[in-house]
Formats: structure tokens, C-alpha cells, sequence
């Protein structure tokens, strides 16, 4: 039987919650345990991953759905983070400006993605149909939230989206840029009670990651928060989070 990784989709519907960042940072904390990590650049229209990591495509995704090049020629190793990148193309415009039938070709080219134990797909901002149908196909969503109030509503959104496109999928919430601990928390019981009441879900919690200065500083370096500040608190509460989800992968 071939591999078939997890797909873990990352979405907010906001912009600037950190869904990049949090991206990267996690597919090395997942590489570290262990497993081969593929990060998919879903924000096509940004290509944010290679902006935020400073590193440069040889290849365009345009040219692997076509058949071009091969998924393996057109990944990127991370040199320090032991995780490779199959960067989106800037000529190719968002997931959401992507005729159907190439959302389902960039979905099952991930799924047969049989090299990598995890795929982890940063989704971008907004909730158009390519990003609704990545995040209904994922394995595991990850809906990022913070503490303001539009980022809850976003969040609220792709749940909702996510109640109507994929009853029994495995749907959690993350809360980042938390203030502290107890209040990532209330954000968190907040956005639960409004999918408990309205949408009939009942997300588990993912993991809070605390609001932290090295973050800004280790993207301004154009560099990994697990090698600049690998024992901040941000780096720790995102190590957390691999470590829960990889339990739940074993289980
Ligand atoms: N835990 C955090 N602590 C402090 N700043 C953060 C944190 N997470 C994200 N940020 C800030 O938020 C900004 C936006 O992050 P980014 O990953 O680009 O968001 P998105 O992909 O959701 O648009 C980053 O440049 C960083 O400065
Ligand atoms: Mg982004």
C-alpha cells in the first residue's frame, strides 16, 4: 500500500493572524518528530512561504499540474528546518481564482504525495471556493483565531463552512497571538460556544499560542523561530501543538 499523508489544512479566513507563520513553524516542529513534512503554499496569489522563509522557486506549481516537472523537482528543501516547500506560483493568481477541476488536480497531487507523512497546507486569507473545498478534503482543520473580535467572526465562518461541507471531519480551533494563556482560552470557549449553539459542532482545542516578540523578529530575519528563539514561549506552545497532534496521528 502506498503512503498516503495526513493532510492538516491551516485557515482563518482572516488575513494577519499568523497562518504563515504558524504554518512554517509547525511543519518543522513536525519534521523534528520525526516524520517527512511537505508545506504547501496555498496563499498562491502571495507565495507568502518563500517571502516569509527568503528562499527562491525554481519551478511554478502551473508547471507540476501540467506535468512539466515531477512534485520531487519542484519542492524545496528548508536547508535548517528539515522540512520541504512546494511553494504556490505568483502568476497563477489564488486558490480562490482557481477553476475546480485544478483544486482537485493540487488535492490529489498532495494526497499522492506518498513521501511525506504530513502535508500541511497554509490556506491563505478569505473563503472562496478553492480554500472551502482544501479545508473540507483536509484530514484535520485548523482554524486559527485571535483575540479580536473580526478574527473570531472569520473563524466562526470557516467553521460554518466546515459544519456544511464535511459533517464528520476533525475540525479544531487554535488560538494565536493569545495574551496569555487564560485568555487564548476564553477566545477559544467563545468561538465553541457559538459552534456548539449554532452549527452543532464542537471543536476540540487545538492549542493557544502566546502573543511574542520573537516571532516579528525571526520573520523580519527572513529566518525560523525554532532555530532564532527555540526556547521562547511561542516556540514552545507551537512544539506543543506537533506533539498533540502527532498523538492523535499514532492513536
Ligand atoms: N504568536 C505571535 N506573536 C507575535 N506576533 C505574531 C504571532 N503570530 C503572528 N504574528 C505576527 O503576525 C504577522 C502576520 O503573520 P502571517 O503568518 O503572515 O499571517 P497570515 O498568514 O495569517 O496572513 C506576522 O508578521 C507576525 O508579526
Ligand atoms: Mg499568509
Amino acid at each position: 500500500m502506498p503512503n498516503r499523508p495526513r493532510l492538516i489544512a491551516i485557515a482563518s479566513g482572516k488575513g494577519g493572524v499568523g497562518k504563515t507563520w504558524f504554518a512554517i513553524t509547525l511543519a518543522q516542529a513536525l519534521a523534528a518528530r520525526g516524520g517527512p513534512v511537505l508545506l504547501f503554499d496555498g496563499d498562491l496569489g502571495l507565495a507568502n512561504v518563500d517571502v516569509q522563509l527568503g528562499l527562491t522557486p525554481q519551478h511554478e506549481l502551473g508547471s507540476v499540474l501540467s506535468g512539466r516537472v515531477s512534485l520531487a523537482q519542484a519542492v524545496l528543501r528548508h536547508p535548517e528546518g528539515g522540512f520541504d516547500i512546494l511553494p504556490g506560483s505568483s502568476g497563477s493568481g489564488t486558490l480562490s481564482g482557481l477553476d475546480p477541476a485544478s483544486v482537485e488536480q493540487i488535492l490529489s497531487l498532495l494526497r499522492g504525495a506518498g513521501a511525506y507523512d504530513t502535508v500541511l497546507l497554509d490556506l491563505g486569507a478569505g473563503l472562496e471556493r478553492g480554500v472551502r473545498r482544501m479545508a473540507a478534503a483536509a484530514d484535520t482543520l485548523l482554524t486559527i483565531a485571535t483575540e479580536e473580535p473580526t478574527s473570531l467572526t472569520d473563524a466562526y465562518a470557516v467553521m460554518k463552512l466546515y459544519a456544511n461541507d464535511a459533517r464528520q471531519g476533525d475540525a479544531r480551533i487554535l488560538v494565536n497571538q493569545a495574551t496569555t494563556h487564560a485568555a487564548g482560552l476564553r477566545t477559544y470557549e467563545t468561538l465553541r460556544r457559538a459552534c456548539v449553539s449554532f452549527l452543532r459542532l464542537d471543536p476540540p482545542l487545538a492549542g493557544i499560542v502566546r502573543r511574542d516578540d520573537r516571532v516579528r523578529d525571526a520573520i523580519r530575519r527572513q529566518s525560523l523561530l525554532l532555530v532564532r528563539h527555540p526556547t521562547c514561549a511561542a516556540a514552545a506552545d507551537v512544539e506543543a501543538i506537533a506533539a498533540g497532534l502527532s498523538q492523535r496521528a499514532a492513536a
